[in-house]
């Protein structure tokens, strides 16, 4: 992605969410250089017990969690983070395969850096990067697929994982979620699969906490956005005139976080040329996370054209990660 098609459009996004009602901003801004930091930050956080339930998971089961991938098999992982995650599925494949294809897809630059180096500590592993939305990395990547056992590419091909992983699909609404996994399918050959972490329903208190953390961290990555829009944008956002706010809805199942104005007032954004009022408690929303109990993660995947071969949770009942694979047919949409 060239960066001016992607400042076009964050100028356009955060032109069309700030005059909504109500206001919101896409989550994807999140994720600058600083923004990439602080999430990092939230994920060694106390009180956000997501990333070490998923990582113990993947620690104890990612033998399993591969087993199904042979000669040829390439992943891909989409929103890489800090590659972490990646590198405890790649290794033991990297192990038993003579060459193993890696695709980082990520819209920020610095994420695909840090899981670059993480990777490169394996061995046999070709890593290639996209810094592109999941939709258009996923295209890409599946394009180059390698050959299968069979030596035939394109045609042929070896298997695909997809990883979705740290609840990433948790960002997205329901239809959105449902879309987005249907045009995964749709993007993937039967036989290929697609592994998805999701983070399950647990009482309101803890989830509050993972998302309104006492340090702060959680409120400076929330507040970062505004920072970006005024580095980015030529805004002057007072950032101390905006909370962070974390919010459980019970009936939709999700952690939706705000930034709530603290007074009335207008914002100026010189680059769009746009003045925004606020009125004294009004937000912008700019994220939600919903939690899933385990059987709605299967019903999700089985709708958009996958089965579910197979189910992990975490011990204590934090974390779900489910092995996908892509059925004959594609879902229809
Ligand atoms: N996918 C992560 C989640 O929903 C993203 C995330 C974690 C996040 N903490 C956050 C997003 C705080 C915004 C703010 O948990």
């Amino acid at each position: 992605m060239h960066r001016t098609d992607s400042l076009d459009r964050f100028m356009a996004d955060v032109r069309a969410g700030l005059r909504a009602s109500p206001k919101r901003l896409s989550p994807e801004y999140f994720y600058d250089a600083l923004g990439s930091r602080l999430f990092e930050a939230i994920c060694q956080l106390p009180w956000y017990p997501l990333t070490r339930a998923e990582r113990a998971l993947l620690e104890r089961h990612a033998e399993e969690m591969v087993a199904p991938f042979g000669e040829g098999a390439s992943i891909v992982e989409l929103g890489c983070g800090s590659g972490e995650k990646l590198a405890l599925l790649a290794a033991p494949l990297c192990k038993r395969l003579p060459r193993l294809d890696v695709h980082l897809v990520d819209v920020s630059e610095t994420a695909l850096d840090l899981s670059r180096r993480t990777l490169s500590r394996l061995p046999r592993v070709e890593v290639s990067a996209h810094r592109a939305r999941y939709e258009e990395g996923l295209c890409a990547a599946t394009a180059r697929r390698l050959p299968g056992a069979d030596g035939v590419r394109g045609g042929g091909g070896g298997p695909v994982l997809v990883l979705f992983l740290g609840s990433n699909i948790g960002n997205l609404d329901p239809d959105a979620a449902a879309a987005f996994l249907a045009d995964v399918r749709a993007s993937l050959r039967a036989g290929d699969a697609l592994l998805l972490g999701a983070d399950l329903v647990k009482p309101a208190a803890e989830l509050l906490l993972a998302y309104d953390d006492p340090l702060g961290v959680t409120a400076a990555f929330n507040k970062n956005l505004l920072s970006r829009i005024n580095r980015e944008l030529g805004a002057a956002i007072d950032l101390r005139s905006f909370d962070h706010r974390a919010v459980w809805n019970a009936e939709r199942a999700r952690v939706e976080m705000h930034l709530v104005s603290r007074r009335r007032q207008v914002i100026r954004v010189s680059a769009i040329d746009l003045e925004v009022a606020f009125e004294e408690g009004e937000s912008i929303w700019t994220e939600s996370s919903h939690k899933y109990e385990p059987g709605e993660v299967v019903h999700m995947g089985e709708r958009a054209g996958f089965r579910c071969d197979r189910q992990w949770i975490e011990e204590a009942g934090r974390f779900s990660t489910t092995l996908l694979i892509a059925e004959e047919r594609a879902a229809r949409r």
